[in-house]
């Protein structure tokens, strides 16, 4: 495996890998992604083996542009070319009725397809040279943290690869938003870096939430997930002795002092989780941020990292 800087050389490299059916890691905006030929079936079993993760899990799809829809999805609404025109390239993912060129595996089995346009230039080249939708969940193991930095990619992960291109710290800092265009009103399914406000406006009503029964149809809907390897507890406010995220000035060495406003706080959240389990603490505790709603995507993060493994 290498890291490599992003030169048209990496990047039309990493192309031919993924065009060949091999696997890479690409920076996103939101989070690294271990990336692979979408419509290759026995590179995404590799992507689930690799990542540990339930094959009944689907991955999103990557494409260069809205003008691929048509070859990942059967039908695109009106809505859909909205919100493209208005978030695309961007951290929103739509799910859609699937085209029968996207394998079931691909797609865990349902007959919809999850499609978003990355705004990270690295990854838009790479799909573009490609040539081909790129599947890419995070490049994390099952349930544990996403990288937002190249060299968070953990060993699990980048001893399988032979390239991790790198993109630099990622902007966004958390996964994206995932709306599912194919209920009515439509969901959002797991909150992220496009806020649930930006999105009713647009859609023009209320949109529903995680369906609790459907707690499988997503990976990110599943209890604990998005979480170090220490404990999480979420705190009014932390001891002097406690390790964890504060907004006030930290005591030592293992407090991280956090963003007051939400965009920066996701930005800085994997990264800061990080910082502390690799300082080897038992437990991070986490000063409980405002109640807001443009706060939806943290708090979704904070509990998934926070339940208890069942
Ligand atoms: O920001 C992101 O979305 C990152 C970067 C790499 O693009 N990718 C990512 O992928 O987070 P992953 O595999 O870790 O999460 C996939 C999410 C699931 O939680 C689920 O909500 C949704 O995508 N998903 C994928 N296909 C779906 C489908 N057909 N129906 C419903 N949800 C789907
Ligand atoms: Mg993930």
């Amino acid at each position: 495996m290498s890291i490599l800087t992003p030169t048209p050389d990496a990047i039309r490299e990493a192309a031919r890998v993924i065009r060949e059916g091999g696997l890479v890691v690409m920076p996103t905006e939101t989070v690294y992604g271990l990336a692979c030929h979408a419509l290759n079936e026995k590179a995404v079993q590799r992507v689930y083996e690799i990542k540990g993760r339930p094959s009944d899990n689907p991955l999103i799809v990557h494409i260069a542009d809205a003008s691929w829809l048509p070859k990942v999805a059967r039908e695109v609404s009106d809505l859909a070319k909205k919100l493209a025109e208005k978030y695309w390239p961007g951290p929103l993912t739509m799910v859609l009725p699937k085209q029968s060129s996207v394998p079931d595996l691909t797609t865990g089995g349902l007959d919809t397809v999850a499609v978003r346009v990355p705004s990270h230039p690295v990854a838009r080249r790479l799909i573009e040279e490609a040539g081909v939708p790129v599947a890419a969940p995070s490049a994390n193991l099952f349930m544990a943290l996403s990288p937002t930095s190249a060299q968070a990619v953990d060993p699990e992960i980048s001893l399988e690869v032979p390239i991790i291109l790198d993109g630099g710290p990622c902007e966004v800092g958390l996964e994206s938003t995932v709306i599912d265009l194919t209920d009515n009103p439509p969901r959002i399914l797991r909150p992220g870096g496009v806020t649930r406000a930006d999105l009713q406006a647009m859609v023009g009503m209320p949109l529903g939430h995680q369906p609790p029964s459907a707690i499988r149809k997503s990976p990110g809907q599943y209890e604990r997930h998005y979480a170090p390897r220490a404990v999480v507890t979420i705190v009014d406010a932390l001891e002097a002795n406690q390790a964890g995220l504060t907004f006030d000035q930290p005591s030592g060495p293992t407090q991280v002092r956090m963003p007051r406003d939400p965009k920066s706080y996701a930005t800085a959240l994997y990264g800061a989780m990080r910082r502390l389990d690799i300082m080897g603490v038992a437990e991070i505790c986490v000063v409980a941020p405002p109640d807001s709603e443009e706060w939806e995507a943290v708090w979704d993060r904070l509990k998934k990292a926070s339940a208890k493994l069942l």
